[in-house]
């Protein structure tokens, strides 16, 4: 006679508790472009919601408007082993608005979405390294302000935080060392709070042994996915194996999305020092990409499509670059390590420069004995907290009943 009852409030008590109200209002925008005040305002939603992976610590304050340039960390810490750890940054540029939308939804797709990123990695997100530049720029519409707001001696106004670091800094073509210019490199190395909190970030990531995946967001006249090394324009010792991914995320973004996202060392930029991208791989993280989204909305399309694409085009970038640095590579060929957690597409990739068409089916696993059960219910998302909470309810509902 009781157990029909015990049984129906043990449903509908799982049901509950995986659909908090609170995840109905912290759904992604992509209407319009987050202002600074919104975006921390999501920021701590979303960081009350996902308490448990989610933290939310201000770097530093800008120098000018004393806003935060803000760190989100998203991890799970119920699961131990060795993570890898993913940087990701967005509006190093001010007038780069896209870029935080996409870390925005990296953010929000890392904790609600169908993927098993945090298994094996921390995830920290900068999704607004200038916002001084950014909210300059914002109500301006197409602003080309890149730098930041911070007075110079002689009286011209910002520095370029991407020509601020410590790597080539002196080193210099592009008008750099000019008060005036849209690309000034600032008074020293890592002068401006913004990129000291960057940097230190790094180095901190970087001394814990971790190893660390940089992923840098921009905007550019074509979408694109560059490595290092900017600077010299000489190819890096692991060249190969960043050209690989490149390709690979490019084709991954292609097939997913049908945007078009040129790979490469950006030839334009020789002799550009001070960059982000090439202070990373010299501290040591060999896995470094800039992320760059190509022009900016044409007249006939809508801001909400143009955002929305973009945010789509964003993850998938983002989230392949990450998920191929965990995959082994061997002659091109993906080999399967057996973990049972890749996408289910991942199988097999051609490799670079091959045109020949492949299967790109569900016949994967060829070489690896998966138990399909268990295949199955890792890509299942968002079930598998339902069916865990439900099927523990269930055996504590049956014991309370048996004794
Ligand atoms: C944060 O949550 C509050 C209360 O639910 C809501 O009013 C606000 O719009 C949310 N902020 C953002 C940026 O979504
Ligand atoms: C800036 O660098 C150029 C060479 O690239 C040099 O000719 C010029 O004198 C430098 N200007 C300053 C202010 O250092
Ligand atoms: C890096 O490798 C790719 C792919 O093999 C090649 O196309 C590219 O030219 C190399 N880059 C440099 C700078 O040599
Ligand atoms: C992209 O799709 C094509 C055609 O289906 C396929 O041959 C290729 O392997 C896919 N690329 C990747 C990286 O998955
Ligand atoms: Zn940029």
């Amino acid at each position: 006679m009781w157990r029909p009852v015990f049984l129906i409030l043990a449903v509908a008590t799982a049901h509950a508790s995986i659909q908090p109200s609170e995840l109905m209002s912290n759904e992604l925008k992509l209407d319009k472009y987050y202002t600074y005040a919104e975006m921390e305002s999501y920021l701590r939603n979303l960081s009350n919601a996902f308490r448990d992976k989610i933290t939310l610590e201000e770097l530093a304050k800008t120098d000018v408007d004393h806003l935060s340039v803000y760190k989100v960390k998203v991890s799970n810490n119920q699961i131990d082993g060795p993570k890898k750890a993913i940087l990701l940054d967005a509006a190093i540029h001010g007038n780069e608005w896209i870029t935080t939308t996409v870390a925005l939804k990296a953010i929000y797709e890392l904790v609600t979405g169908k993927n098993n990123f945090l298994e094996k990695s921390d995830w920290y997100i900068l999704p607004m390294v200038n916002p001084d530049g950014y909210e300059y720029t914002l109500p301006k519409k197409n602003d080309k302000w890149m730098k930041n707001r911070k007075p110079n001696e002689g009286g011209e106004i910002g520095v370029n935080l991407n020509r601020n670091f410590d790597f080539n800094w002196d080193k210099t073509k592009d008008r750099s060392n000019m008060s005036w210019s849209e690309n000034y490199r600032g008074s020293k190395p890592l002068s401006e709070p913004e990129s000291l909190a960057l940097a230190n970030l790094m180095k901190e990531l970087t001394k814990s042994n971790k190893e660390v995946i940089y992923i840098s967001l921009h905007t550019e006249h074509q979408s694109s996915i560059f490595y290092p090394s900017v600077f010299e324009g000489k190819p890096t010792k692991n060249n190969a194996s960043l050209a690989w991914l490149a390709q690979y995320a490019s084709e991954k973004i292609f097939n997913e999305t049908r945007s078009k996202y040129t790979h490469g060392v950006p030839v334009t930029y020789k002799g550009t020092g001070g960059t982000s991208l090439d202070y990373a791989y010299d501290l040591g993280i060999s896995m470094a990409f800039d992320l760059e989204f190509g022009q900016e909305k044409s007249d006939d399309q809508s801001l909400d499509s143009f955002i929305s694409n973009r945010a789509n085009e964003g993850w998938s970038g983002v989230y392949h670059l990450a998920e191929g640095a965990f995959l082994k590579i061997k002659n091109g060929i993906i080999e399967h390590d057996c973990d049972c957690n890749e996408d289910e597409d991942d199988a097999y990739i051609a490799p670079p420069g091959s045109n020949s068409p492949t299967d790109d089916s569900d016949d994967d696993n060829d070489d690896c004995s998966c138990k399909p059960d268990k295949k199955k219910a890792s890509s299942a998302g968002e079930n598998v907290p339902f069916i865990g909470i439900f099927s523990t309810l269930l055996l504590y509902v049956s014991y309370t009943i048996l004794n």
